[in-house]
C-alpha cells in the first residue's frame, strides 16, 4: 500500500533490523532513487588523479544515469563534465579511455578545450545575434579533491567532504590511498553482477568468514579488528590479519605475502554511502567503482594501484595479490557473486529481510559494531530509508 511522498508501496517496518524485500525488486524505485541519491546530497568518488595522469588524459563513466567524463587538461587540473555537446546534446566521448589534444563533437564540430570552454564553432555569424560562446562551456560538476581522488556532486548543498566522511573514515582513506595519494594505475578488472545495487553493497561482516571458504583454507584468521559506521551511511572494517607460516592449500603461497608498508594494519575495507568499496589488503591497493545499470545490473570496476615509491618487483607483487585475492575471480571473493544473484532472486517473496548479528535493541539504531557484525548495514538502511522519503512504521 503506498504510504508516503515518493509512492513507495509498501511501509518500512518498525524494527530497525528488518528490511523490506520489495526494495531490492521494485524498478519503480530507481528514478526516485537517481534523483534523491546519485543527483542528490552525496559525494560520488570519480577518479584517481593516477588514472588520467598527463594533460588530455580522460576517463569516462557514469553517475547515475547521467554519462560523466573526467579529463586532465593542459593547466594540470582535473575537471569532471556531463558528457554531453552544449549544441544539440551528442555525447562528447565514447570511449572509456583514452588521450585528447582537444574535445571536438562530431556532429557539428564544435571544438572545445580541455578546460571545456568552447573555442569554435562553424558558420557562427549565423547564429542567433547575441551567441556568445563563453555561454557554451562544457557542463562541469562540483568537485572536491582527497589524496588526488576526485569527487563529484550534483548538489550544491553537499557538506564539504571532509565532513561530509568524518574524521575516523577519512583517516582511513587516506591509508587506502597509500598515505599520501601518490599512487600509480596498475589495471582495471570489470564484472558484471546479476543484481540490483543494493544487493551489491548489503555485503556485511558477518558473513565474510562463513561465506568465503578461502578463509578458511588459508588459515586465515583476521585478528584484532573493529567496525565503524557513520549516521550517513559510511561504514570501515579494518583488522590485522594473522598470516599462517606453511599454506597448504596453495602450491605458492607468496600471493599472501604481506611486504608491510609504511600505511598498516592487514586489511582495512571501506564502503562510502552509496555504493563504492575501498580496499587495502595486505598490499593491495583497490578502488571499486560501481555503476548500476538501472534497477537491474551492476557494473563494478576493480581499479588497482601501486604506489610511486614502489620498485618493479613491489608493483607485480601488488598485481598479483590484488586480481587473485580480492577481484571478481579472486580467491576470497569470487562467492559474492554468486550470492548478489541469489539475494535478487530470493527477494521476489513477500516479507522482510532480517538482520540479527550484533543487534541488541530492534527498536534502536545500532552505532557500535563488533568487527563481523552484520548490523553494521543498518546505518547505511536507514540513511536510504530517510533520503528516500520512505516512512517508518510506528509498530
Ligand atoms: S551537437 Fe555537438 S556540435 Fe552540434
Ligand atoms: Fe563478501
Amino acid at each position: 500500500m503506498p504510504n508516503n511522498a515518493t509512492g513507495a508501496p509498501f511501509e518500512w517496518p518498525a524494527k530497525y533490523n528488518e528490511v523490506p524485500k520489495a526494495v531490492f525488486e521494485m524498478d519503480e524505485l530507481w528514478p526516485q532513487e537517481l534523483e534523491n541519491i546519485f543527483y542528490g546530497e552525496e559525494w560520488h568518488p570519480i577518479v584517481h588523479r593516477s588514472e588520467i595522469p598527463n594533460p588530455g588524459d580522460f576517463k569516462a563513466s557514469e553517475l547515475g544515469d547521467m554519462p560523466i567524463f573526467a579529463v586532465h587538461g593542459e593547466d594540470g587540473a582535473i575537471r569532471i563534465f556531463q558528457n554531453t555537446c552544449t549544441h544539440r546534446g551528442t555525447s562528447m566521448v565514447t570511449e572509456s579511455s583514452g588521450n585528447k589534444k582537444e574535445l571536438e563533437c562530431p556532429y557539428h564540430r564544435w571544438l572545445f578545450n580541455l578546460e571545456g570552454d568552447l573555442v569554435g564553432c562553424p558558420n557562427s555569424r549565423e547564429f542567433t545575434p547575441d551567441f556568445d560562446m563563453k555561454n557554451f562551456s562544457l557542463p562541469k560538476l562540483r568537485t572536491e579533491e582527497f589524496n588526488g581522488l576526485f569527487f563529484a556532486t550534483m548538489s550544491d548543498k553537499t557538506p564539504a567532504l571532509k565532513d561530509y566522511f568524518g574524521a575516523e573514515f577519512t583517516e582511513r582513506l587516506s591509508r587506502v590511498l597509500g598515505g599520501d595519494g601518490r599512487l600509480k594505475l596498475a589495471g582495471y578488472q570489470k564484472v558484471i553482477y546479476d543484481c540490483n545495487w543494493k544487493a551489491y553493497c548489503d555485503n556485511d561482516g558477518y558473513h565474510a568468514p562463513l561465506l568465503h571458504k578461502a578463509f578458511a583454507m588459508l588459515n586465515w584468521q583476521g585478528g584484532k579488528g573493529s567496525q565503524n559506521v557513520t549516521l550517513n551511511g559510511h561504514l570501515s572494517f579494518e583488522s590485522e590479519l594473522t598470516m599462517p607460516d606453511q599454506v597448504d592449500a596453495l602450491k605458492d603461497g607468496s600471493i599472501l605475502d604481506f611486504k608491510g608498508t609504511s600505511t598498516s594494519t592487514g586489511s582495512l575495507v571501506l564502503m562510502s554511502f552509496p555504493l563504492t568499496v575501498f580496499t587495502k589488503h595486505l598490499d593491495m591497493l583497490n578502488i571499486r567503482y560501481a555503476y548500476p545499470k538501472g534497477p537491474k545490473g551492476i557494473e563494478v570496476h576493480y581499479a588497482y594501484f601501486s604506489h610511486e615509491d614502489d620498485d618493479d618487483e613491489m608493483v607485480k607483487h601488488r598485481i598479483r595479490q590484488g586480481s587473485n585475492l580480492l577481484g571478481p575471480c579472486g580467491l576470497i571473493s569470487m562467492e559474492d557473486a554468486s550470492i548478489f544473484s541469489r539475494i535478487d532472486k530470493g527477494n521476489k517473496t513477500p516479507g522482510n529481510a532480517i538482520f540479527q548479528k550484533g543487534v541488541k535493541n530492534e527498536f534502536e539504531l545500532p552505532l557500535n559494531v563488533a568487527q563481523n557484525d552484520e548490523s553494521g548495514n543498518l546505518p547505511r538502511w536507514e540513511h536510504y530509508r530517510k533520503v528516500m522519503g520512505i516512512k517508518r512504521a510506528t509498530s
